[in-house]
């Protein structure tokens, strides 16, 4: 099969912020699929950048009293560091604040003007007077213009959700001076996006889109294309339009030529062509992984812009959700907003990798990362069937045959493992590492079946079965080395180490079939050990006080007030039960096991309420129970719902209970 020559990207994180749990499982995203593709031969270059423009990073480095040239360097370093920390394998890592982006920024707004796609619109805007410039909507505050509530921003209330206009805005503040804004016109130029209304119809469908996503899109091309507003007023931090003193390029419009930049710079340190990728005949193929919150730019503006610079377009867009922890949006107060290095001074980045890359499955839904199953996970796939293979075989092969595995490997597991790396290697390319891990791990549970099933530590008595004990040990290390190559682009520093164990070259997709027959391997030193809850702890302790120092964050600012539909209470299933048995777990500190009477059906659950009652108190007690919370695995049983009780923590429990004359069963709404 002919090498593909692919390149890939990530969005580009802004330059006024750490890199947090959001942003790291995009690059891990991404980084999973780059080396998966150059496991199995293929070319695969892999560009990121800074995203260093715009308002925000302006006003940061003048609270600072640093120019925003220093500001954006030391984010950068910051960024490249927790990156590679992170086993990214970017081989560039650039800025948006670079000569190549200025170029080619230049190049295409040019372009753009010579095909008559920009126009100049004069915009009435809202101006702070004291610091003497416009406003973004988002340093904007008022009144709500429908429910009234206060300090809302410019663009919409978060307390109803209506939409307007900065100018609807009763008794409008600036943010930053808190002065009354004036409006005041000023020239804008616009991309004439609504001449490309066939082209993007055409393109959002041609199988580059995820179908959610190119749906989404055919909505909004269907409520028509506005021309799109790429010029700001000075001061800003940006690229000066040429021609036009005092305005500057609308950092979203340099923001993706950043990807251009950023390759463009690799291409000129590693003499590589840079049409070879960006013609319109291009036979190379580009990938953006992007979150779901930034598709319009680059479904959208981006493919036009492309498109009408003479450009080729990318081959694919991989959106995905957003990371939320314990089922909520990353929270600064509930200690779940992590930063990337947070996270690493206590913990192995390669289980974050491993467990992203369990969950990730290439659609666009959010990702939910349970503190508790993240730990759980881990342990029981990684450590304790994956790592478990090689340790229990490398120590007969070490002891009892000088570290020399058989002449006689390949049973049929062997050959079926390797059989399996199609289809995982399927899974890989359309980004369904669920999947992936999935057969990955039946495939570790099969070879620790096989070892149980065989007893090498029963066989070692008999002399009789000396060969068959490394013959069964070093199918072991056989089926450990294939697994470690399929997981290879997930964990690849652990794959490194396992190579020097097995003593083989790079564990790739290509050496697969190279079963290792009469072949030396080294002493096994342990390869991971367990993640322990109190580090999990540590991790969210440090985060929430590190947020009680930082400033207010603006996506955070938008968590407080959080509703919930009409239709997402009526999802639950709430019923009246009465406890038919209550019984103490004797190892368990707080939990009890009730048995509850539905009337129908009885179901055991397991709750937290034994400081608050004995046993005694509850049998024959009605309370009121969540039937349809999915089955929960506990140490002591599987837990088949959740009784509801009010409290203020530990102590003070009170069970909910209907007035008397509910009945078993009676749905509560
Ligand atoms: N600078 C722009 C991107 C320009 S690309 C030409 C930007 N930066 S960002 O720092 O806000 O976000 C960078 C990426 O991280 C985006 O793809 C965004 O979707 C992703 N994430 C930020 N927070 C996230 C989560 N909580 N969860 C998952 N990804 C999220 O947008
Ligand atoms: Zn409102």
């Amino acid at each position: 099969m002919e090498t593909r020559r692919i390149l890939v990207t990530s969005a580009l994180p802004n330059a006024n912020g750490s890199i947090h749990l959001g942003h790291l499982m995009e690059h891990i995203q991404t980084d999973i699929w780059v080396r998966f593709q150059r496991s199995v031969g293929n070319e695969c270059i892999y560009v990121c950048a800074d995203d260093a423009h715009g308002t925000a990073i302006m006003l940061r480095a003048d609270e600072k009293g640093i120019s925003p040239e220093t500001l954006i360097e030391e984010i950068r370093s910051e960024h490249t560091k927790d990156f590679s920390d992170f086993l990214i394998s970017h081989d560039n890592y650039y800025t948006t604040h670079s000569e190549e982006n200025k170029q080619y920024a230049n190049f295409i707004f040019e372009r753009l003007k010579a095909n008559g796609q920009i126009e100049v619109r004069s915009v009435a805007q809202l101006y702070d007077p004291q610091k003497k410039m416009f406003l973004a909507d988002r340093f904007i505050v008022g009144i709500c213009p429908r429910c009234k509530a206060n300090d809302q921003y410019g663009d919409n209330c978060e307390n109803c959700g209506a939409t307007y206009d900065a100018t609807d805005l009763i008794n409008p503040r600036s943010k930053l001076s808190g002065e009354k804004p004036i409006l005041k016109e000023s020239t804008h130029f616009f991309f004439t996006l609504s001449q490309f209304d066939d082209f993007l119809r055409k393109w959002t469908k041609s199988g580059t889109l995820q179908e959610q996503i190119a749906n989404k899109l055919a909505e909004w091309l269907d409520s028509g294309l506005q021309d799109w507003d790429i010029s700001r007023d000075a001061p800003y931090f940006g690229f000066e339009i040429p021609d036009a003193p005092g305005k500057y390029f609308y950092v979203w419009l340099d923001a993706p030529i950043g990807y251009l930049a950023s390759f463009k710079h690799y291409c000129d340190l590693k003499s590589l062509d840079f049409t070879d990728f960006w013609a319109t005949n291009s036979r190379c193929e580009v990938h953006h992984f992007i979150g779901k919150d930034i598709v319009n730019f680059h479904a959208l503006f981006w493919p036009a812009m492309l498109k009408a610079a003479d450009f080729r377009t990318p081959t694919k867009i991989h959106a995905h959700g957003f990371v939320t922890v314990n089922g909520h949006k990353m929270s600064k107060s509930r200690g779940t907003f992590i930063n990337a290095r947070t996270y690493l001074n206590h913990l192995n980045p390669e289980y974050l990798r491993y467990y992203f890359a369990a969950k990730i499955n290439g659609n666009v839904d959010d990702l939910d990362i349970s503190l508790e199953d993240f730990v759980q996970r881990v342990n029981s796939d990684l450590v304790g069937k994956v790592i478990n293979i090689a340790s229990r075989c490398a120590g007969f092969i070490n002891k009892q045959f000088d570290g020399k595995l058989s002449e006689h490997v390949s049973t049929a597991l062997v050959e079926s493992s390797i059989a399996k790396g199609k289809q995982i290697a399927s899974f890989y390319e359309a980004g369904d590492y669920s999947k992936a891990v999935r057969e990955i791990m039946s495939l570790a549970d099969q070879a620790n079946r096989y070892i149980d099933e065989q007893k090498p530590w029963i066989m070692i008595k008999e002399p009789d079965h000396r060969e068959k004990v490394q013959q069964v040990c070093s199918d072991g290390i056989n089926l450990f080395r294939i697994i470690m190559i399929y997981l290879q682009p997930v964990i690849p520093s652990l794959a490194k180490k396992a190579e020097t164990f097995l003593g083989v070259d790079e564990l790739n997709w290509t050496s697969c079939q190279n079963i290792l027959v009469d072949h030396q391997i080294n002493p096994f030193t342990p390869l991971l050990t367990r993640i322990e809850m109190t580090a999990i702890d540590a991790i969210v302790e440090t985060s929430r006080a590190e947020s009680n120092n930082a400033n207010e964050d603006v996506q955070e600012n938008k968590n407080v007030i959080e509703t919930i539909k009409y239709e997402d209470f009526a999802k639950l299933d709430l019923r009246v039960a009465r406890i038919l048995k209550a019984e103490s777990i004797p190892e368990a500190n707080k939990l009890l096991r009730l048995t509850l009477d539905l009337g129908e059906e009885q179901r055991i659950i397991f709750a937290g309420i034994k400081s608050a009652y004995t046993t005694d108190d509850l049998i024959g007690k009605l309370t009121i129970l969540v039937a349809n919370l999915e089955p929960r695995k506990m140490r002591f049983g599987i837990s088949e719902g959740m009784v509801l009780a009010a409290g203020n923590g530990d102590q003070e429990i009170f069970l909910l209970e209907p007035d008397p004359g509910a009945a078993p069963g009676m749905q509560v709404t």
